[in-house]
């Protein structure tokens, strides 16, 4: 089955054509730069962004495909959670596409697309397996049993990691999103000149909290001149708590579950120094670890036309006309 996929739930656009037997097919994205100078995404921007890029995306994407849009068998697009303005540009597109062109549409969770990111890569993971997912907006342990059966066992009380990336990042004087920025910072930062809290490891259980580690850090640089130096010094000891914190929880769901796979996905994916702290721990462990590729841990339309393309074959798919968003909803 060919899907073709929508993303828009925040600040990109993306679209991709999967093909359940020849893989992914084609693969844009549109990242919005509308929003760095206001310290966050504008959501009525974003919309607007949206609504410029979408139809030439989705052009852009059939003709590197080489199909025509009579060889598209389904439409895949982010039902939600995300900004109800953003996410009623790709539902409307999408249903629309699927009315012109008489194929099945289905709306996808954007959590799941994320979840399901390195079934995209050459060697995908077996179900079962645990899954870290670190996003701008969410920071979940997830027991991924197979497609659509998901439990999380370990959940963020405040911030997500993303986000305290982003308000650290910000707190040193970068533009948004700030956490590859202030990773890259990181990198030229001493280790050891500064030491903030690793919150929640000595409660037990597997939730998280990042607001006091991010009150730590604005303390910490109220006190301090901010040279060049310091900010790389401060963004360092920062990404290693964050690390450190999401480190130690894998460990500990790991023995939970007992699982031996664990995936980890989303934009906080993209940190190297989190890369090898996992990787190390899960070669200490003996645990398979997987990881999709850099691009499709931020968001993307590949993973959404991919976990669109599974629920389609399950069955699923809309019935009626009406085009209907979940900007809150639950994994
Ligand atoms: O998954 P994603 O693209 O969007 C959401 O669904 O939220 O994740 C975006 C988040 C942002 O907070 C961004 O700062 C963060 O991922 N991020 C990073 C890195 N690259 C992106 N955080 C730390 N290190 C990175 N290299
Ligand atoms: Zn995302």
């Amino acid at each position: 089955m060919r899907v073709l996929g929508i993303e828009t739930s925040c600040d990109e656009t993306g679209v991709a054509i999967y093909d359940s037997a020849a893989g992914l097919l084609a693969d844009t994205l549109y990242t919005q730069a509308i929003h760095a100078d206001f310290g966050g995404v504008v959501p009525e921007l974003a919309s607007r962004d949206h609504v410029r890029k979408i139809i030439p995306l989705i052009q852009s994407t059939l003709i590197k495909s080489g199909l025509n849009p009579k060889e598209i068998q389904g439409v895949a697009y982010t039902k939600g959670p995300g900004l109800a303005g953003a996410l009623l540009i790709g539902a409307m597109v999408g249903r629309t596409l699927g009315f012109a062109w008489g194929v099945p549409t289905v709306g996808v969770h954007h959590l799941e697309g994320h979840l399901l990111a390195p079934f995209l890569e050459p060697h995908p993971p077996v179900f079962p397996f645990l899954a870290l997912l670190v996003s701008g907006g969410h920071t979940e342990l997830i027991k991924v049993i197979r497609v659509g059966e998901y439990q999380v066992i370990g959940d963020t009380v405040d911030d997500a990691a993303g986000e305290a990336f982003d308000k650290t990042a910000k707190l040193l004087g970068m533009g948004y999103p700030g956490g590859a920025a202030l990773a890259a910072l990181a990198k030229r930062g001493v280790s050891g000149r500064f030491h903030f809290p690793r919150p929640m490891i000595d409660r037990p259980g597997l939730d998280f909290s990042f607001s006091g580690l991010k009150t730590a850090v604005s303390h910490t640089a109220a006190a301090c001149a901010l040279d060049e130096q310091t900010k790389a010094d401060i963004a360092c000891a920062f990404e290693e708590a964050v690390v450190d914190t999401l480190t130690i929880k894998c460990d500990r769901a790991l023995s939970q579950t007992g699982f031996s796979r664990l995936v980890v996905a989303g934009g906080v994916g993209a940190n190297s120094k989190l890369r090898e702290t996992l990787t190390a721990l899960c070669q200490k462990r003996g645990v398979d670890l997987f990881f999709p590729r850099l691009s499709f841990c931020t968001d993307n339309g590949a993973m959404i036309a991919y976990a669109g393309c599974q629920r389609l074959l399950m069955g699923e798919g809309e019935e009626g006309l009406d085009v209907e968003v979940m900007p809150r909803w639950p994994l």
